[in-house]
């Protein structure tokens, strides 16, 4: 079935430039009516409170033949993202897809990290997706449908030298994402993460990109190789909740966390260190993985006990 958002109204983040606003414009071009966030920051979070880049990409959607509204209020916020909900409701009466996409970097190795580095970071990137989610929830709810997703990254779920704030904030998504899988999918509320890699001016300035050619990276790198994946986790189309999935230029994969089966023992005796040494190799031994739903199934089994039902 072809990927649709037509009559559905979506939310996207930090949408004024780079990855979002290829996301909002993907959006629109699927038939989604899009509120268009941002507030207009440096890389670093400075210099806020620039309208434009929000505005022209709502000009743009509607020069497409389109719909979208701006919102020009910060993410961290608990009041600016009940307001972002709000207007959509107000404007268009429903809201079907949220894409937590706004952020900033604040690189810093830890001992050189401040307090206020890491809050802020913290705050944009990890306390938007509560910020959201807690206010998209009773819509979703009473709609008995929703699509959330949000931004992650590899330098949490892999690691990045000098991300300790970024990558925290951008590895906490998946545990959230594990938890509010559970919690929305009574009520149709899919919960899954793009991990994305782009030539934006996050990145561009970073060391690999500089040895880069600007026009092949542009092409190659492009926001809108991403934006695709984006569209389809925010469509009724995917009826997946609790993936992540990895997109940059001329690829596409998944990251997950997977555990073994291990090595069980009577517990009724205890097991000392020698013993987590001799086993060692079994216990963390990854040759055959299996990716949990929860404490009680795996994805497999929940998916297919789901298909029976
Ligand atoms: N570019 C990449 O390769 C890459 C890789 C991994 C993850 N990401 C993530 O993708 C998202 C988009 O990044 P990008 O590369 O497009 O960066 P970008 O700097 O081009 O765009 C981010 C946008 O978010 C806005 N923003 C920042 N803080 C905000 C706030 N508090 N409230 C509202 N708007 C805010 C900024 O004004 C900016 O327009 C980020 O979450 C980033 O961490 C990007």
């Amino acid at each position: 079935m072809a990927v649709s958002l037509e009559g559905q109204v979506a939310l996207v983040t930090g949408a004024g430039r780079g990855l979002g606003r290829a996301y909002a414009i993907d959006l629109a071009k699927h038939g989604a009516k899009v509120v268009v966030n941002d507030y207009g920051g440096s890389v670093s979070g400075d210099g806020t409170g620039d309208e434009s880049p929000a505005q022209q990409v709502v000009n743009e959607i509607k020069a497409a033949g389109g719909d979208a509204i701006a919102n020009p209020g910060d993410v961290g916020s608990y009041e600016d993202t009940y307001q972002m909900v709000k207007q959509a409701m107000d404007t268009w009466g429903r809201l079907d897809a949220v894409v937590c996409n706004a952020g900033i970097l604040r690189d810093l190795t830890i001992h050189n990290m401040s307090e206020n580095d890491w809050d802020l970071v913290l705050r944009t990137h990890l306390k938007q997706c509560y910020n959201l989610a807690h206010h998209s929830w009773p819509v979703f709810r009473q709609q008995s449908y929703g699509r959330f997703v949000m931004a992650t990254s590899t330098s949490g779920l892999i690691g990045n030298f000098g991300q300790g704030n970024y990558g925290a904030a951008k590895a906490g998504m998946y545990g959230l994402m594990n938890v509010l899988k559970l919690e929305g999918e009574k009520y149709n509320i899919n919960v899954n993460l793009i991990s994305p890699g782009a030539a934006t001016r996050m990145t561009n300035n970073l060391g690999g990109a500089q040895q880069q050619d600007a026009e092949e990276r542009a092409q190659v790198m492009a926001p809108e190789h991403v934006a695709p994946a984006v569209t389809y986790l925010a469509s009724p189309q995917c009826q997946e909740s609790g993936v992540c999935v990895n997109a940059s230029g001329g690829h596409y994969s998944r990251i997950a966390i997977v555990r073994n089966d291990g090595v069980s023992f009577d517990p009724h005796g205890f097991k000392d260190a020698d013993w987590i040494e001799a086993n060692w190799g079994a216990i963390t031994d990854l040759s055959a993985p299996k990716i949990p739903w929860s404490f009680r199934e795996t994805r497999d089994e929940h998916y297919a006990a789901k298909a029976k039902a």
